[in-house]
């Protein structure tokens, strides 16, 4: 059931029907997945695992006509990803359209298939920002993790050209048992590298990298002691001037609570698969949800009438410990692909919060951290090859 189709268990949609609105914002984030291509085959990857099965890609004039009914749903901002998005050659025409229409646009890259003539075309188009994501500090860590052996030469270049462009400097670096450690090494390369903005982000464990839990989650104490470094650092960077924004974000298995995902299901973020699902969330295609599809529906209708953006608006859907938590206006029973994923249901409550009844699965899984070897060799990587075996079953 993850290409979205009904599954057995969850034969009918019990909550929402069909022309059914229920309260809801406006889609003010777009995220544009232009394509499952990558030439990287990172272990911790968001998209589907049988993402190599799905459909052809939206062409060029139907992603602009989802861009042009987004902004008058109320889309401000339009990111650009993937797999890699570099790999679509109407990728100009792409970002120039979107500005042409308003949008607040941003490229979420890994760098590789970037130059600088590209960049330059971008930034003419229109293009407001960059954000190259990078596997770690060290060359043999990030080329292992990468699957490429060119990749981290390539990525550093690129960022410094994105620097030197005038875009925003914002360099994304996923942590993980296997970088957390030398996260002293990583803030310094972004200093080296005069990042305005660094998300230091311990992977979340969706697609890829729910398969990859075991060997990517880090101890409790990795966690605190990059924390704490990266406190050191933020002080020592202030007392310098140095303007660098360090972000430092923990991965939910530490919470005791659930983030309130997605701000809220179907409130302000919309994601549109490279053939054209809409999905409230990037996760959600797995969910045993229909999701209606950019070349047959109106965004509009989408967005306010299908069932599978009104399925968990609201709280009708919930069950007990969230239904009468006073904490639910603010978490919206925290994640339910995590929930799906981890407990079957995506009706449970998110097994983060401490209140659930499946928690333990998660104290599990802190619990297996601290036995844990590292060892690449047992990373099951995102490629198309993998994809296939697993789409078959
Ligand atoms: Fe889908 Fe959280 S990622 S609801």
């Amino acid at each position: 059931a993850s290409n979205g189709s009904p599954c057995s268990a969850h034969p009918q949609l019990p909550i929402a029907e069909y022309g059914i609105e229920k309260p809801h914002g406006r889609p003010l984030w777009l995220l544009a997945e232009l394509t499952y291509k990558c030439p990287l085959q990172c272990p911790y990857c968001s998209n589907p695992l049988d993402f190599a099965d799905f459909g052809s890609e939206l062409t060029t004039q139907q992603w602009l006509d989802v861009f042009a009914q987004g902004r008058e749903l109320g889309a401000v901002q339009l990111g650009f990803s993937g797999g890699e998005p570099l790999v679509r050659q109407d990728l100009i025409e792409l970002i120039g359209g979107a500005h042409e229409m308003g949008y607040y646009t941003n490229l979420i890259t890994s760098g590789v298939g970037l130059n600088e003539r590209k960049m330059a075309e971008f930034h003419k188009a229109g293009l407001d920002h960059i954000q190259v994501s990078f596997q770690a500090s060290d060359e043999s860590v990030n080329n292992m993790l990468a699957g490429s052996k060119k990749a981290f030469a390539q990525k550093l270049k690129m960022a410094r050209e994105v620097k030197a462009q005038g875009y925003p400097m914002v360099l994304n670096f996923v942590t993980h048992r296997h970088n957390i450690d030398r996260i002293d090494r990583i803030i310094e390369l972004c200093v080296e590298l005069e990042a305005d903005y660094v998300e230091l982000a311990t992977c979340q464990y969706y697609g890829w990298a729910f398969e990859n839990v075991e060997q990517l989650l880090p101890t409790r104490a990795q966690l605190e002691r990059a924390e704490a470094v990266t406190n050191e650092y933020r002080g020592k960077l202030a007392a310098e001037g140095n303007p660098i924004k360090l972000i430092f974000v923990t991965p939910d298995y530490y919470e005791e609570r659930p983030k309130g995902c997605m701000n809220g299901w179907g409130q302000v973020f919309l994601t549109v698969t490279p053939d054209g699902k809409a999905l409230p969330c990037h996760s959600a295609r797995m969910l045993p949800i229909e999701f209606p599809n950019v070349a047959e529906t109106s965004l509009e209708e989408i967005w306010s009438k299908s069932p599978g953006f009104n399925y968990f608006r609201g709280d009708d859907w919930m069950k007990e410990p969230c239904r009468s938590c006073d904490e639910k206006d603010k978490d919206f029973g925290g994640c339910h692909c995590q929930a799906y994923m981890m407990t079957g249901d995506m009706h449970n409550a998110d097994p983060v919060c401490g209140k659930s009844q499946h928690h333990g699965l998660i104290v599990d899984a802190r619990d297996r951290a601290e036995q844990v070897i590292n060892n690449s060799e047992d990373f099951l990587f995102r490629n198309e090859r993998n994809s296939r075996i697993i789409a078959k079953g």
